[in-house]
């Protein structure tokens, strides 16, 4: 059953745009630049591992000059002063959340910063560079170790744990994704499904638009600390009655 102090966050590469961290689909993004086939899946690695460790060693090179932004830090304060539960379902890899304060997360595509070997299935976290000459810390072996990442083909992580907190959330809220990617993308029909009232903030409407009770467009350095004020200064209307907000358009 849905409870009204329960909030379940969906976040997405716009989240950390402004922390300088490319997004994918959006002019000049990531996969403008390279083909998601050859360094995000799983063939791609089999095919040529030497590549996706160079595309994940740039990732984790853009990844150590970038810091939590505005955004990030209203989300950590919302979980620490909200009275329920708040959550934070990421498909970011980056750990953003993480520095800025976050601490109830979930990393459904893997994190940037760790690695695993495929022969003994150690996982370590990983701040430099790997290459397929990269020994298992664990078990000695080379040419086995790819990063923490889930891959399209793969499936995400802690997929029972999200379900049960898309079940029990009394607001959703999907932040800075394209809703281009399942099974992100489905969650906010799963949790309505189940009775939440549902939010989107992003600089545009996404893919998946008319599927929220609401939405807010703007840059999320904006309007998510401006959310979080109005949440927690009990000022946030009922979503049924909400027809406008500080950046924002209202949908159905
Ligand atoms: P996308 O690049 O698909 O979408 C980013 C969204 O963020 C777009 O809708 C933008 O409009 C929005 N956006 C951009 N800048 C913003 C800003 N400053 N403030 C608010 N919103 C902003 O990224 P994701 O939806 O996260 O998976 O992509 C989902 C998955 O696809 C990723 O996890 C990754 C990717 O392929 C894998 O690599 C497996």
């Amino acid at each position: 059953m849905p409870e009204e102090n329960r909030i379940v966050i969906l976040t997405g590469a716009g989240l950390s745009a402004e922390s300088g961290l490319a997004t994918f689909r959006d002019k000049g993004g990531i996969w403008a630049k390279y083909d998601y086939r050859e360094v995000a899946t799983p063939d791609g690695f089999a095919h040529n591992p030497a590549l996706v460790h160079e595309f994940y060693n740039l990732r984790r090179r853009d990844h150590a000059r970038a810091k939590p932004n505005a955004a990030h830090l209203a989300l950590a304060r919302l979980e620490r002063e909200h009275g329920g539960r708040v959550i934070i379902i990421t498909q970011n890899v980056d750990a953003l959340h993480e520095v800025a304060g976050t601490k109830n997360l979930i990393h459904m595509h893997g994190e940037l910063l760790k690695a695993r070997c495929e022969r003994c299935k150690a996982q370590h976290l990983w701040t430099g560079d790997l290459t397929t000459e990269t020994a298992c810390p664990a078990c000695g072996k080379r040419n086995s170790m790819r990063p923490d990442i889930v891959w399209f083909g793969e499936m995400p992580y802690h997929m029972e744990q999200i379900a049960d907190e898309l079940a029990s959330a009394g607001l959703f809220i999907s932040i800075g994704t394209s809703g281009n990617v399942y099974p992100a993308a489905g969650f906010v029909r799963e949790a309505k499904a189940k009775g939440a009232r549902t939010l989107e903030l992003n600089l545009e409407p996404s893919a998946g638009v008319t599927e929220f009770d609401e939405a807010i467009h703007g840059p999320a350095t904006v309007i998510v600390p401006a959310f979080v004020d109005r949440l927690l200064e009990k000022a946030y209307p009922s979503l049924r009655t909400a027809t406008t907000s500080t950046c924002g358009v209202k949908t159905n």
